[in-house]
């Protein structure tokens, strides 16, 4: 496969779509990421966001389209997919029964870092994301923010080209979310990492992504630049949380369910 001239995407997704039974949890979804951005998919509960994510990162197989990551398909390269992407669920992944270092020594050999750089790829991790003091503790007594940076260095450890993170703030207090963005821009910065997220934070969204794709049952309904969403509303001081409901609010009330609604909250108390 070979790049297209005139672009650097390291994600297109074609008519990638998600049916359970006859629901359809991402219907058609076509987009494109760029190499080195943050950028990130917004929409209410149940629009499809984490659906799309997992398809992604190869966990759950579309029912029909296809995604290409760094010229590899989803559907028929996963193997070659996995070893260029990171992805940090929603739910936890860390183990709480290890301490942070036995949690990354163990992805370490997962992804098969050579036996004789572990050491030195598990400290630059923890260095990294500011965990070297909690490197020895258990991760049961990790606070919400570290767990988080945890799991982001557990992702890290074969160094990724792109990393997915489902609502990596989420149930989180500002201070943890400040630290939790730093590193992650960071990561950003020095691998150059193309970072694919979800937040329900718009605010965050605008102040760190370089483009937002805003979802509704299963679609897209707007992509652009956090910018460009605002000024498209026509109203001055228009904030993301604007463009939101104006392009997804009719939808969210519905989507809502309670299953949604309380998966969320299970999540946010374990975090938080
Ligand atoms: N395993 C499943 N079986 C049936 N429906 C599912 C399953 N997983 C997700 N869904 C439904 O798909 C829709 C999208 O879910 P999800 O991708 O988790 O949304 P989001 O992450 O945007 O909140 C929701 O309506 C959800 O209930
Ligand atoms: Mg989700």
């Amino acid at each position: 496969m070979h790049a297209h001239p005139d672009t650097m995407a390291i994600l297109v997704t074609r008519d990638l779509t998600r049916a359970y039974g006859r629901f359809i949890a991402v219907d058609a979804l076509n987009l494109s990421v760029e190499a080195g951005e943050i950028f990130a998919l917004l929409g209410p509960n149940g629009a499809g966001k984490s659906t799309a994510l997992r398809m992604l990162a190869t966990l759950l197989p579309p029912t029909s389209g296809d995604a290409v990551i760094d010229g590899l398909s989803i559907t028929r390269q996963a193997n070659g997919v996995r070893r260029i992407i990171g992805y940090v669920p929603q739910m936890l992944s860390a183990d709480g029964s290890l301490t942070g270092y036995e949690n990354l020594m163990i992805f370490a050999k997962l992804y098969d870092v050579p036996s004789t750089e572990r050491e030195a790829r598990v400290a630059e991790a923890l260095s990294f994301m500011g965990l070297e003091d909690a490197a020895s503790k258990l991760v049961s007594r990790y606070s919400g923010g570290m767990i988080r940076r945890l799991e982001i260095a557990q992702s890290m450890m074969h160094r990724p080209r792109l990393l997915f993170l489902d609502e990596p703030t989420v149930g989180l207090d500002p201070i943890a979310r400040e630290a939790v963005w730093r590193h992650i821009m960071e990561l950003q910065k020095e691998f150059g990492t193309t970072i694919m997220m979800t937040t329900h934070l718009m605010e965050e969204a605008d102040t760190t992504c370089s483009r937002v794709a805003l979802m509704a049952r299963g679609t897209i309904v707007a992509l652009d630049t956090p910018d460009r969403l605002k000024s498209s509303l026509q109203m001055p001081g228009a904030t993301l949380d604007d463009v939101f409901i104006h392009y997804a609010g009719s939808a969210q009330e519905s989507a809502q369910n309670f299953k949604e609604i309380s998966r969320e909250r299970r999540t946010a108390r374990r975090l938080g």
